[in-house]
């Protein structure tokens, strides 16, 4: 399963994608994640986005796409992941496009989670409130100021995207104000209907078996078709040789082998 979690902050992105997490075992790629690692440890990329992320700006196309394309190299990316936060620009869902096709591997869909923007900030404000009464240090952009200009960039920079996969055919709508365990029975919903997720059995059985399963019926299937266009051949033989003669018996024949094939 590859999949787009798409939403302003504070609609639900982190939550939704653990909870997937936990419930699939594939890997959560959180750009925001990574980028405060890189700020924490100090390293090169985090010094370039310290100050972007504290004022909620983006930080520039090329780190994130330079993470996310080192990211989806690694092992535990290769059974499918859940992109949190990225794309956020049309250039980085470009460069995500050209990264999976070179990899020759395929986008299930873009769920984005919409959340009315009043309830934006007190979401954001409770999980600052959360953080600090487990005695974590809270993020620095969960501010009331900070959020305006983080929504400011989400409105103008990322939410473009709406209609990029929409055009796609990839986006699908969820109303994020339900309850959190209703969003992600609605998620469970979608995912299931698109035949994004594997089944336990499927899950179980081994690549090998399940191939041979598939090709099975195809096998028969090219059985019976290869049947039919050769007695079609030999049908089309039948009539031109009838009209020639001019007698009915040949269409008997016709008739008999078209059920036979
Ligand atoms: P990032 O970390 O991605 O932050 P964000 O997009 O602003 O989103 P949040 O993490 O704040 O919210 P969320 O949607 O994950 O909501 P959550 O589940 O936590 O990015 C931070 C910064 O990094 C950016 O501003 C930018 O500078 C930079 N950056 C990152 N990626 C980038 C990229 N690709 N390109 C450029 N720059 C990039 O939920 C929030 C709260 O609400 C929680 O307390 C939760 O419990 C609660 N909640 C969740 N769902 C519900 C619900 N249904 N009902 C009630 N409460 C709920
Ligand atoms: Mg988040």
């Amino acid at each position: 399963m590859r999949i787009i979690l798409l939403g302003p902050p504070g609609s639900g992105k982190g939550t939704q994608a653990q909870r997937l997490v936990q419930r699939h075992g594939i890997v959560q790629l959180s750009t925001g994640e990574m980028l405060r690692t890189a700020v924490a440890a100090g390293t090169p990329v985090g010094l370039r986005a310290k100050d972007i992320m504290a004022s909620g700006g983006l930080v520039p196309d090329d780190v994130v796409v330079g993470i996310i394309s080192d990211r989806i190299e690694q092992d535990d990316a290769k059974r499918g992941f859940i992109l949190d936060g990225f794309p956020r620009t049309v250039p980085q869902a470009q460069a995500l496009d050209e990264l999976l096709k070179h990899k020759h591997m395929k986008l299930d869909a873009v769920i984005e989670l919409r959340v009315n923007e009043s309830a934006l900030l007190e979401r954001v404000e409770t999980r600052a409130a959360e953080m600090r009464a487990r005695g974590e240090e809270v993020r620095i952009d969960d501010t009331p100021e900070v959020l305006v200009k983080r929504l400011a960039s989400y409105r103008s920079q990322t939410e473009p995207l709406i209609h990029y996969y929409s055009e796609r055919r990839k986006l699908i709508t969820v109303d994020g104000m339900m309850a959190i365990e209703q969003v992600t029975r609605e998620i469970g919903r979608i995912l299931h209907a698109i035949g994004a997720l594997e089944t336990k059995q499927s899950k179980k059985a081994p690549a090998v078996k399940r191939g041979a399963g598939k090709t099975a019926p195809k096998k028969a299937a090219k059985k019976v078709a290869k049947g039919a266009r050769k007695a079609l051949k030999r049908a089309s033989k039948v009539v031109r040789k009838a009209a020639k003669k001019g007698s009915d018996r040949p269409a008997k024949k016709v008739a008999k082998r078209r059920v036979k094939a």
